[in-house]
């Protein structure tokens, strides 16, 4: 029979340091009222001086290898578009961090939509027999990449990282990852972009100000499609996986805005309760926020042994996709109840 991949570890870190709406209203011109309004963000955690990305990262991995019962991996994928150095990829120091050697590691690179890849690329791994044990880590440390000042994007994005293992199991066993859809229209690439600092267009030493880079986002249009794709991807693998909307427990979407989720899950004829909620607290943390919120859901008793549920995300690129899963019986570390942290 053919093997699946099925989850068996979840780990989730964020960094100590909030910050709130009132003190992002302090240094720039916005107010609590207008973040919470139009996102539903009230507060993100943010990386202090000197830690990385792969700092998040090695967290996360970390507990996500411990709730897996501790058993080493064969291969690490680390979703994310804040590396710590342009150059080598963060994954194999990550990997080497976590006492994994020798294991295969790459950076994938897909920004929002980073840990969906991931996933589909880590149960591909096992279901062909070139994996065993994956662990897939979603990290990103979006505010070392955005303008100090720019209420445009600074109110809406956080730093975290969540990780998952996958092993090799039957595809009717909880945790089971069933069909899953990617897609991409690289047409939209300036819609979600840093300009600078690649090999189009280098950053240059005289101009520490150079425009471009850092992050910039067109919110209107990126909202618009996000809607849209994670709406038609998501009834698709909803389709494929031969569930009804009413069959669907949980709705792990990207969380990018609050209106996004209302208007992806009102079009899916999924109640708000069924959906995962966790950026009032945390912001969008890219490549991380799928697997924090369904860490955050655990605790909260939203997602429970034996829930069918759905993923879904929309990034940069632009990039998108959906995946089915049933949920197994495990314990994210640490739970969702306590506040990850430092330690
Ligand atoms: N505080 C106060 N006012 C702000 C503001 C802020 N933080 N950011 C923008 N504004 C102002 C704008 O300058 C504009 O003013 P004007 O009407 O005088 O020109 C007004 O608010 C409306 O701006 P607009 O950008 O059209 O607001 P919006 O309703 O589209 O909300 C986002 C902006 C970013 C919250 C929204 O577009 C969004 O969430 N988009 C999706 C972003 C996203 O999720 N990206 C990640 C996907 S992976």
């Amino acid at each position: 029979m053919q093997k699946s991949a099925v989850l068996c570890g979840l780990g989730a870190y964020l960094p100590e340091t909030v910050v709130t709406n009132d003190d992002l209203a302090e240094i720039m011109d916005t107010t609590d009222e207008w973040i919470t309004s139009r996102t539903g963000i009230r507060e993100r955690r943010v990386v202090g001086p000197g830690i990385s990305t792969g700092d998040l990262a090695v967290r996360a991995g970390a507990r996500a290898l411990k709730s897996a019962g501790g058993e080493p991996v064969d291969l690490v994928i680390l979703a994310t578009t804040t590396p710590d150095h342009p150059c080598p990829a963060t994954a194999p120091f990550v990997a080497h961090r976590l006492g994994l050697v020798d294991t295969p590691a790459w950076d994938l690179s897909a920004v929002c939509s980073g840990f969906l890849y991931g996933l589909t690329a880590a149960s591909s791994f096992i279901a062909a027999g070139a994996a065993r044990r994956v662990l897939l880590i979603g990290a990103d440390a979006f505010s070392t990449i955005l303008a100090p000042a720019d209420r445009g994007t600074r109110p809406i994005f956080g730093d975290g990282a969540g990780a998952v293992v996958l092993r090799p199991g039957d595809p009717g066993e909880p945790g089971a990852l069933g069909p899953s859809v990617l897609g991409s229209d690289g047409s939209l690439r300036e819609l979600i972009t840093v300009q600078a600092g690649g090999s189009r267009e280098p950053l240059d030493p005289a101009e520490p100000d150079q425009e471009g880079r850092y992050f910039t986002m067109q919110g209107r249009s990126v909202f618009r499609h996000a809607v849209a794709r994670m709406t038609a991807v998501t009834e698709e693998v909803r389709e494929r996986a031969g569930w009804r909307p009413e069959d669907v427990d949980c709705l792990v979407a990207h969380q990018a805005n609050r209106r996004i989720l209302q208007a992806v899950a009102e079009r899916l004829g999924l109640p708000m309760e069924r959906c995962a909620l966790h950026l009032d607290r945390v912001g969008n943390t890219a490549a991380a926020s799928i697997p924090l919120a369904m860490a955050d859901a655990v605790g909260r008793g939203g997602l429970l042994p034996g829930h069918r549920v759905l993923l879904t995300a929309y990034g940069g690129g632009a990039t998108w996709g959906a995946a089915a899963l049933t949920w197994p019986d495990i314990t994210p570390q640490p739970d969702g109840r306590e506040r990850a942290s430092e330690g």
